[in-house]
C-alpha cells in the first residue's frame, strides 16, 4: 500500500523526515500504518484528525534505542523510572518517546500522555490515548503467523469502529494473557485501566 505524507502539515512532515533517518524500515512503516489507523479512528470519533496523526506517526521515537541507551536517557532528563519498567527496560520506549516529542516538537500534554500510555495503558487515558493505544496494535500492517491471533486482531479491528472501550478491554485482556505466558511481570497500570473499563462497562448495563 502507497502511504503518504500530507506535504503541507510542516510538522507531520518534520517528524516523517526524522524517523525515516533514525528507524528501521519496518518500525518506519509501522509508524506510517499507525498514523494513519489513528487518522481513521479519530474520524469515527470525532477528535483532533491532525493530532491523532501527529501522535500515531511519532509513538515509536524512542524504541529502537538500546537497552543501555535508555537507561541512559532517563536518567539524563531525570525522567522517573517504575519497578517493572527497571525489570523491562524495552517499556521505557513510551516515556521517553514523550519526552522527545514534548522537547523536539512540542507536543501538548494530552499527546505526550497518549505516546506515554501506550505500551501498557494507563487509569488516566483519555478517548485520545485510547485510539493511539488501539492504532498502534490494529494498524493494516500488523500480521500473525498464528491463526488464533490473527482472529483476535480481526476482533479487535471490527471493535475498535464502533466501541474504543470494548476493543481496548480486548487487548489490554489479550496483552495480559501473552504476559503470563512469557511469565513476564504485569504492568499495573494494565490491571488499574482493566479495572476501570469493567466498572464502567458493568454500570452502563
Ligand atoms: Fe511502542
Ligand atoms: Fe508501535
Amino acid at each position: 500500500m502507497e502511504r503518504k505524507i500530507d506535504i503541507n502539515n510542516e510538522l507531520l512532515n518534520k517528524i516523517n523526515n526524522d524517523l525515516r533517518k533514525t528507524l528501521s524500515e519496518r518500525r518506519y512503516k509501522h509508524s506510517l500504518g499507525v498514523m494513519e489507523k489513528a487518522e481513521e479512528l479519530a474520524r469515527i470519533y470525532n477528535i483532533d484528525i491532525n493530532k491523532a496523526k501527529l501522535v500515531g506517526l511519532a509513538h515509536d521515537i524512542g524504541k529502537e534505542l538500546s537497552d543501555e541507551q535508555m537507561l541512559e536517557y532517563v536518567k539524563e532528563n531525570n525522567i522517573e523510572i517504575d519497578n517493572v519498567e527497571r525489570e523491562n527496560v524495552g517499556l521505557l520506549h513510551a516515556k521517553i518517546g514523550a519526552y522527545i516529542c514534548k522537547s523536539k516538537y512540542n507536543f501538548s500534554i494530552d499527546m505526550q500522555d497518549a505516546i506515554k500510555f501506550h505500551t501498557v495503558g494507563n487509569e488516566n487515558m483519555d478517548l485520545f490515548a485510547k485510539i493511539i493505544y488501539v492504532a498502534d496494535k490494529i494498524e493494516e500492517g500488523r500480521i500473525y503467523k498464528d491463526e488464533e491471533k490473527m482472529k483476535e486482531l480481526q476482533t479487535v479491528r471490527e471493535l475498535a469502529n464502533h466501541d474504543i472501550d470494548e476493543a481496548l478491554l480486548y487487548e489490554i485482556d489479550s496483552s495480559i494473557k501473552y504476559t503470563i505466558q512469557k511469565q513476564k511481570l504485569i504492568h499495573p497500570n494494565s490491571i488499574l485501566i482493566r479495572n476501570k473499563l469493567l466498572k464502567e462497562r458493568r454500570t452502563l448495563r
